[in-house]
C-alpha cells in the first residue's frame, strides 16, 4: 500500500488510500457517508455535488482560499494537502443555528423538495469566502452552474438579494492582488456573523504542517497529466481509476503569471475564473474578465485550466478561441527542452496536435499590445452550454484606420480557427460598409462548417457572418451602419 492522500476534511485530519483517480463525490458518499453531497449528473453540469476546496496561499502569514467545485469533476489526489469543506462542515458540529445562507434560502421559500439546496449553499458560501468584493450579478453567477428543477429561480435570487443586503456592511474585501492571495480580515469577518464556523479559522496552520511533498513530487511521475480534471473525468471517468495521474497542479510554476516588457506569460494550469482577476488583463482587456462568465459555470472555470481548454482541442473552445485573437504562442516543455508554438499552428486536425509525447504546456505567451477586444457566442443557452459558433477580435486602430486585426471562430471548422485572410485584409483599411461586405464574403471562403446537432452548415456561415458583423459595431460604433446589415 503506498502512501496516503493526506488532507483536512471540514474539521477533521483525514487520509485515504484510495486510487487518487475516485472522485470526490464517491470518497464522500460511499468511503465517508457524507451523503449531504447530492448525486445529479456526473457530469458537472448539475450543481448538486458543490464542495468547497481551499488551498494556502500567501508568502507570509498563511491564508486559505476557497472556490467552488464540482466533487463529481474533482479527483481525490488534487485534494492532497487542501482543505475540502463537504455541506456538513459548513455549519459548526454543535450548531443548531443555520446560516445566515441557509436562513435566507429557507426564509424565502427558496427550497422546496431540497435536492439542489446543498450545491446552492456551497456555491454562495463559496462566494462570499472567495470573491473580491460582492455584487447581486455576482452572487447570481456563483449560481449559475446549480439547477433547481422544483422552487423556481426568482425566491432563491430573492434569498441572494436579502443576503447580501444583511451582509453588505461586514465587507472588509476578499481578495488581493493579481496572486488570488486573501484578506485574513475577510475570513475572520465571516467566522464572526456565522457564515463559516470557527475551525475555519485554523485551518491555514493546519495546512502548513500536513506533510505531502514527497508523495506529490513522486506523482508528477505518472502519465495521464490531470489538470483541472474537468474533461478528463466527464470524457473517460472509469480509465482513471486504472491510470497513473500526474497532478498538474502539483507544479508550481504551472499557476505562475509573469509580466516581461512585451509579453504576458501565463502558467497553463490557471484556472480560468482566475483570468478575471490578472490585473494586467482587467486593466488591458476588460471585456475578456466581463465575457469569461459565458464559459460554462463559476465551478467549472474555476477547475478548468487555460491549458485543459487548449490541450482539449474542441473545435469550439471559448477560451481558446479568445487566445488565438490575442495573438497566443504556446511554450511547450519536455525535460529541460523548450519549444514555441504559435497557436494557430498547433492544431493539425480534429483533435491532432502538435504536442509530443512527454510534452507538456507550460506558457500560454500573450504580446502585450494596446487594442480592443471582443467576443460573442451563440449557444443553445447561456450558461454550462458550448457555442454552435463562437469568435474574438482583436483589433488596433489609429483613429479610424485598423493597423492590425486577429479574428478567430469556432465551430466553423475541425479545429479553432485564426481567420487569417480576413485579418490581413483589415490591416490599412478604414472600417466602413464596403471593407464590413469584403470581409464577410471573404470569411466564407475561409470556413468549412458541417451539418451536426449544433446546426446546420448554413446556418453556423450565417451565425459567423452576424457575430463578425456583432464585433465591429461593438468595436466600431460609429462606423457600422445596422440598418444596412439586417
Ligand atoms: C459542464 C461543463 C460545461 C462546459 N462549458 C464550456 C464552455 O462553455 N466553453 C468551453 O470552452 N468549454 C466548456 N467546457 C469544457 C471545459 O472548458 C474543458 O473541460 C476544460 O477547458 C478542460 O480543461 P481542464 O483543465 O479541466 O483539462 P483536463 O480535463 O484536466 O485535461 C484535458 C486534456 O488536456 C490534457 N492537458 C491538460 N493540461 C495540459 C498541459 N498543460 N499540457 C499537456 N496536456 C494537458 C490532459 O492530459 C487531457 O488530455 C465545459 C465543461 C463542462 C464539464
Ligand atoms: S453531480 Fe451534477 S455537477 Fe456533479
Ligand atoms: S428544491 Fe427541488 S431541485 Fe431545487
Amino acid at each position: 500500500m503506498g502512501r496516503p492522500i493526506r488532507f483536512i476534511l471540514n474539521d477533521e485530519s483525514a487520509e485515504s488510500h484510495l486510487h487518487p483517480g475516485t472522485v470526490v463525490l464517491d470518497f464522500l458518499r460511499r468511503d465517508r457517508r457524507l451523503t449531504g453531497t447530492k448525486e445529479g449528473c456526473r457530469e458537472g453540469d448539475c450543481g448538486a455535488c458543490a464542495v468547497l476546496l481551499g488551498e494556502l496561499t500567501g508568502d507570509g502569514q498563511p491564508v486559505v482560499r476557497y472556490r467552488a467545485v464540482n466533487s463529481c469533476l474533482l479527483p481525490l489526489g488534487d485534494v492532497e494537502g487542501k482543505h475540502l469543506v463537504s455541506i456538513e462542515g459548513i455549519n459548526a458540529a454543535d450548531a443548531v443555528a443555520l446560516t445566515p445562507v441557509q436562513e435566507k434560502m429557507v426564509g424565502h421559500g427558496a427550497i422546496q423538495c431540497g435536492f439542489c439546496t446543498p450545491g446552492f449553499v456551497v456555491s454562495l458560501t463559496g462566494y462570499l469566502l472567495g470573491a473580491g468584493s460582492w455584487s447581486f450579478e455576482g452572487a447570481v453567477d456563483a449560481v449559475a452552474g446549480n439547477i433547481c428543477r422544483c422552487t423556481g429561480y426568482a425566491s432563491i435570487k430573492r434569498a441572494i438579494a436579502d443576503l447580501l443586503d444583511q451582509l453588505g456592511g461586514m465587507q472588509v474585501g476578499g481578495l488581493q492582488g493579481d496572486t488570488g492571495t486573501v484578506n485574513p480580515e475577510h475570513l475572520r469577518a465571516l467566522v464572526a456573523c456565522g457564515v463559516v464556523p470557527e475551525y475555519f479559522l485554523t485551518v491555514a496552520e493546519r495546512l502548513r504542517s500536513l506533510k505531502v511533498s514527497e508523495r506529490r513530487q513522486s506523482r508528477s511521475a505518472g502519465r495521464c497529466l490531470v489538470a483541472g480534471g474537468t474533461d478528463l473525468f466527464v470524457q473517460r471517468p472509469g480509465r482513471m481509476l486504472e491510470q497513473e495521474l500526474s497532478f498538474l497542479s502539483s507544479v508550481p510554476e504551472m499557476g505562475e503569471i509573469r509580466v516581461e516588457k512585451k509579453r504576458l506569460l501565463l502558467g497553463a494550469g490557471i484556472p480560468m475564473e482566475r483570468v478575471r482577476e490578472i490585473p494586467e488583463l482587467k486593466d488591458r482587456l476588460p471585456e475578456l474578465a466581463d465575457e469569461m462568465s459565458l464559459i460554462a459555470s463559476a465551478p467549472i472555470r474555476n477547475r478548468a485550466t487555460l491549458g485543459g481548454n487548449i490541450v482539449n482541442a474542441s473545435p469550439i473552445g471559448d477560451f481558446t478561441v479568445m487566445l488565438l485573437a490575442l495573438g497566443a504562442v504556446l511554450q511547450l516543455k519536455k525535460g529541460q527542452a523548450v519549444r514555441e508554438v504559435p497557436l494557430e499552428r498547433f492544431f493539425l486536425g480534429y483533435k491532432q496536435l502538435d504536442l509530443k509525447p512527454g510534452e507538456r504546456l507550460q506558457w500560454i505567451v500573450l504580446p502585450r499590445e494596446e487594442g480592443r477586444f471582443s467576443f460573442e457566442k451563440v449557444a443553445r443557452r447561456r450558461h454550462l452550454d458550448i457555442a454552435s459558433v463562437n469568435s474574438a477580435a482583436w483589433i488596433a486602430a489609429r483613429g479610424d484606420r485598423i493597423v492590425k486585426a486577429r479574428i478567430a471562430a469556432g465551430g466553423v471548422a475541425p479545429v479553432p480557427l485564426l481567420l487569417s485572410r480576413i485579418s490581413a485584409c483589415l490591416e490599412g483599411q478604414e472600417l466602413g460598409d464596403e471593407v464590413i461586405e469584403r470581409v464577410l464574403d471573404l470569411a466564407q471562403g475561409e470556413i468549412a462548417p458541417i451539418s451536426d446537432v449544433r446546426g446546420s452548415e448554413r446556418y453556423k456561415r450565417l451565425l459567423l457572418r452576424q457575430l463578425l458583423l456583432a464585433h465591429f459595431q461593438k468595436l466600431f460604433p460609429e462606423q457600422v451602419h445596422a440598418e444596412v446589415w439586417v
